[in-house]
């Protein structure tokens, strides 16, 4: 399954697109209409799930848990913030700093790429954006671990206690971060200049800007590293993306293809029928996108890298108003990650078996060992 989830993805697709998974206690969705009307339904189906009656603890309150109309002003207030920044500079500096790195990882006989490059950029390139400090690698990356594990608590109820702890410690990260934020251009410091007009209770804004920092760093560093994958596995696409007018529909295609989020989820507000399925108020909808992208329904030839695919309008990034508010962004970190590797001292290739990390929300390699051909 975390080699190759395509295959499992694809038979509940065809059989069973409405799935009761019993230990998740969710209804598993995998076609990509389904999926979308779910995504795209927030009156139905709720992302904040006190609107079912549930709590959720003040440390966990953030974006990501309020729902229209209440979500709005917290939303522009971040949209705002991320409109307001010159991303093709920090995708310039990005550019810069991998392109260093690669320099010096050519001395080497081989190297772990997510280690080396895919956590370096990450970590740069979202500190950039925000505006904060870089926090310690070692340190960061054990936060990072314990909120991707944490996803999967469904599976695994016994990540919910090292993932909570992680989150309030990135919490505190996020209120120093806020309190430093007037001296550094970036994200942060226009939210603080635009936040009081937003009238958010302070701890939602705070906690907001960990889990975006959390949301950037885990994402790009699993992107950057399924990419790569996806390019050893198919030579020739690499050496296509020269062709400038490739790069965004290439980059979108990659993450279609084999992108981080493999699912979300909602909780239905009142029975709806999903196919011959009646859900019932308070039932939890897990929304595949992973296995949407793969739907030859919407996509032709859905298992072929097609890196001019048009339309293309898959669910890595999500849909409707929980969409990824730093799409944009992520695809400038990919497409600077691109023009590095084609600018490299050398091409790429495998040197070892790389190895996945046990997530399955964030599809992830933990190990890719490469090396540069002499
Ligand atoms: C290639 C990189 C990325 C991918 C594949 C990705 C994917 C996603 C997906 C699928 C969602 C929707 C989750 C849901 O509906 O429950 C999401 C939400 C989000 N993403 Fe991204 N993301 C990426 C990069 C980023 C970056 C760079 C940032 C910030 C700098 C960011 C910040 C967020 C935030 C704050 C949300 C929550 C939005 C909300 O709940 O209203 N993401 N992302």
């Amino acid at each position: 399954m975390l080699r190759d989830p395509y295959a499992h993805y694809a038979h509940l697709r065809e059989n069973h697109p409405v799935f009761w998974h019993d230990g998740m206690k969710s209804w598993v969705l995998t076609r990509y209409e389904d999926c979308r009307n779910v995504l795209r339904n927030h009156e139905v189906f709720a992302r904040d799930r006190r609107r079912t009656g549930e709590e959720i603890p003040e440390f966990r309150q953030s974006l990501q848990t309020l729902d229209p109309p209440a979500q709005a002003p917290l939303r522009s207030l971040i949209m705002n913030a991320f409109h307001a920044q010159d991303l093709e500079q920090v995708g310039s500096r990005a550019r810069h700093r991998v392109g260093e790195i690669l320099r010096e990882l050519a001395e080497r006989d081989s190297f772990d790429w997510m280690r080396e490059v895919a956590a370096p950029l990450a970590l740069s390139i979202t500190a950039d954006l925000l505006g904060v400090p870089e926090p310690d690698p070692e340190d960061y990356v054990r936060i990072s671990e314990a909120i991707a594990e944490r996803m999967d608590a469904g599976l695994k109820p016994g990540n919910i206690a090292r993932g909570d702890e992680a989150r309030t410690r990135l919490n505190a990260l996020a209120e120093e971060w806020f309190a430093a934020a007037d001296d550094r251009p970036g994200v942060l410091r226009d939210i603080k200049q635009r936040a009081a007009k937003a009238e958010m209770p302070p701890h939602y804004v705070s906690n907001s800007t960990g889990m975006m920092f959390n949301a950037s760093y885990g994402t790009v560093y699993a992107t950057a590293g399924n990419v790569m994958l996806t390019l050893l596995q198919h030579p020739d696409a690499l050496e296509r993306l020269r062709d400038e007018r490739l790069l965004t529909s290439g980059v979108n295609e990659l993450i279609r293809y084999d992108g981080p989020a493999q699912g979300t989820s909602r909780v239905a507000t009142r029975a709806v029928r999903i196919h011959d399925t009646t859900v019932e108020p308070g039932q939890i909808v897990l929304t595949l996108m992973a296995a949407a992208n793969r739907d030859p329904r919407e996509f032709p030839d859905p298992d072929r890298l097609v890196l001019d695919r048009t339309p293309n309008r898959h669910l890595g990034f999500g849909w409707g108003t929980h969409a990824c508010v730093g799409a944009l962004f992520g695809q400038v970190a990919i497409r600077e990650l691109i023009v590095c590797l084609l600018t490299a001292p050398g091409r790429l290739r495998p040197a070892g078996t790389p190895t996945r990390r046990p997530t399955a929300t964030v599809r992830s390699l933990d190990v890719l060992p490469v090396a540069f051909d002499r």
